[in-house]
């Protein structure tokens, strides 16, 4: 994986950049570099490392006003250091970190070294440096030989460049990849992602394919790709996001799970305002209109659009739902009118992207659902729903899961008019603080099952949907191999995996599929399994159990079941003493390999 965070600024830089490039860090990232330009000059500090391995090389006595960082994960060989960013050209003309995936980079490379270049990297970014130094002219512009070198580079890709003897502009080229523009307070920002910078600017632009420009502490200068000056139009984000300090949290995965009630009332204060819902009467007319609805998304998000596919469903749509990954290579198209529903919690997911893209070229209608105002998902969509869930920062999504799921709980009742939804979200909203005050219940339970080598995660209906999220977060965070199934689908052949003390983790909303859930209950016991039960009702069981006695809405149980399986990964992870809140191998917006 990879980011960068570049900041200009009235006072130092140092302490905020590192702190967004922490933000920005996953834990397999192996190399960090960072660079602070002040009267001195330049001063570069690379390390095959992390942000934590770079801090004590920095001298006390240096920062600056301008400040570049670089985090990566290097995903074709060992990092070596003549090969971490920021990278310089020749002669120090031009300093950049870059990231995305430049796809005529050997060719540039063997023009450049025909002119003379030599490299001192194998790096592609040493090679777009040269290339920027290569265009220059004297007496010219930066910009100008920033823009010519555009010109050459396939491929997607976004960069920061800092440029000898300029200390106060930051410049920048983007195609393909995202990034963000960020206004602060005395200082100007741009970074591959908002979550870094959320706490550090309050109005943002987000910069169009082709556009290229610098900031200064109080201003962005913007082209467009043919070098015409533009104005750039800001906006303010709608959520506060001052919110990134954990406080009293050990991790933010514990902190986000807490945020649920909060991230629902939220939501309800957003969409319904007392006595309708607030939705764009454009997209509901949309919706009703549409023949088809496919719903495509990756990970958690795909989990959630189990649960929305549902909804749908009852509003009598025909509905599809598709992992964004497959849907690339198989997409298919029923010839009927059918609206998109994306679903993604960074709207930069590069398998969503790609789906994007496709939908465009099919000239068919895409509804966003994200959590970034600021992502390339919520920018080129027709229609577009925030989910107003505030900065996920733990990599494992959470809060998230709840909002996409509360939002389209709201969406369907907006589409049945019922309004009596609301109340039921209330209670949802009453029973999630009765399970954080809890949660103690649920750590017993995960002092139990932590040193298991699988666990299986049970339910019908509503509640296969929860027991899919409740594998996808125990895996992630705890690295145990665990599993959903339809409930009776475990005795079709997944039963054979069942052995002494097998953690069997059963969702039960539905009094329609209690009897039937009793038998499978009888038939692990039979196996020795361990069987766990998290029901909404008592279930009158010798299996560990956790009840949820509040009111609830079958149709919402996977918001409230959904708090249990997070606080059941969560105490799980922590007691075999993992990254919770980077579990290893996952970031969080899953993009492209880099430069
Ligand atoms: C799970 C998780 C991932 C993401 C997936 C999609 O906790 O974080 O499975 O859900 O990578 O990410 P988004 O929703 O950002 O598209």
């Amino acid at each position: 994986m990879s980011g960068f965070i570049g900041r200009v600024s009235e006072s130092a830089v140092k302490e905020r950049l590192l702190s967004g490039l922490k933000l920005l860090q996953f834990k397999d990232d192996d190399s960090t570099g960072v660079l602070f330009c002040n009267k001195d000059g330049k001063h570069l500090y690379r390390v095959v490392g992390q942000v934590s391995d770079l801090i004590p090389l920095i001298p006390e006595d240096v920062d600056g006003y301008l400040g570049i960082g670089h985090t990566r994960w290097s995903t074709y060989t060992r990092q070596v250091l003549e090969n971490v960013y920021p990278l310089s050209s020749e002669t120090g003309y031009v300093t950049l970190v870059v990231n995305g995936l430049i796809d005529n980079i050997q060719m540039i490379k063997r023009r450049l070294i025909k002119r003379g270049y030599s490299f001192r990297s194998n790096s592609a970014v040493e090679v777009v440096a040269n290339l920027i130094e290569d265009n220059a002219r004297e007496n010219e512009e930066p910009i100008r030989a920033l823009h010519r070198a555009m010109q050459f580079l396939e491929g997607d890709y976004a960069l920061l460049a800092v440029f000898k003897g300029n200390c106060r502009q930051l410049f920048f080229a983007k195609h393909g990849v995202p990034i963000i523009i960020g206004q602060g307070r005395g200082a100007m920002l741009i970074c591959t992602d908002y979550s870094a910078i959320a706490d550090q600017a309050n109005e943002y632009y987000y910069p169009k394919d082709g556009e290229l420009g610098y900031i200064d502490t109080e201003k962005l200068v913007l082209f467009n790709s043919r070098l015409r000056e533009t104005k750039p139009h800001f906006t303010e984000v709608s959520v506060s996001e001052k919110t990134l300090e954990l406080g009293k949290y050990p991790h933010y995965m514990l902190k986000e799970i807490e945020e649920a009630p909060g991230v629902i009332r939220r939501l309800i204060n957003h969409y319904f305002d007392g006595t309708k819902y607030r939705f764009d009467d454009r997209l509901i007319k949309r919706i009703i209109d549409a023949d088809m609805i496919v719903f495509i998304a990756a990970g958690t998000s795909y989990n959630a659009a189990l649960v929305g596919q549902r909804y749908l469903r009852n509003f009598n749509k025909k509905v599809d739902v598709f992992i964004a990954s497959e849907w690339i290579f198989y997409p298919y198209q029923s010839g009927e009118d059918t609206l998109y529903i994306l679903i993604s919690q960074s709207g930069e997911t590069a398998d969503i992207s790609k789906c994007l893209r496709t939908i465009r070229a099919y000239g068919a209608d895409v509804l966003a659902i994200t959590n970034v105002e600021v992502s390339t998902l919520y920018q080129s969509a027709d229609y577009s729903l925030l989910l107003h869930a505030g900065t996920e920062i733990s990599v494992a999504s959470t809060k998230a899961y709840i909002a996409q799921i509360t939002l389209l709980s709201l969406l369907y009742a907006r589409l049945v008019n019922k309004i009596t939804t609301i109340a039921a979200l209330e209670r949802v909203i009453e029973a999630i603080y009765n399970i954080i005050s809890r949660r103690d219940d649920i750590k017993a339970i995960a002092d139990k099952i932590y040193k298991s080598k699988d666990v299986f995660f049970l339910g019908r209906g509503f509640d296969y949907d929860v027991a899919v999220e409740a594998q996808l977060k125990l895996k992630e965070t705890t690295y145990i191999h665990a599993e959903a199934y339809p409930g009776g689908e475990m005795l079709h052949g997944p039963i054979a995996l069942v052995e002494e003390n097998t953690p069997v983790v059963f969702f039960i909303s539905d009094s329609l599929t209690v009897a039937a859930t009793r038998e499978v209950i009888e038939e692990m016991r039979n196996r020795k399994a361990n069987t766990i039960v998290c029901s909404l009702a008592p279930f009158n069981d010798s299996s560990d159990s956790f009840i949820i006695s509040h009111p609830i809405k079958g149709y919402h149980s996977p918001i409230t079941f959904a708090v249990f399986a997070q606080y059941l990964a969560y105490f799980t992870a922590v007691n075999l003493g993992r990254d919770v809140d980077r579990p290893r191998n996952l970031a969080k917006a899953v993009r492209d390999r880099n430069v």
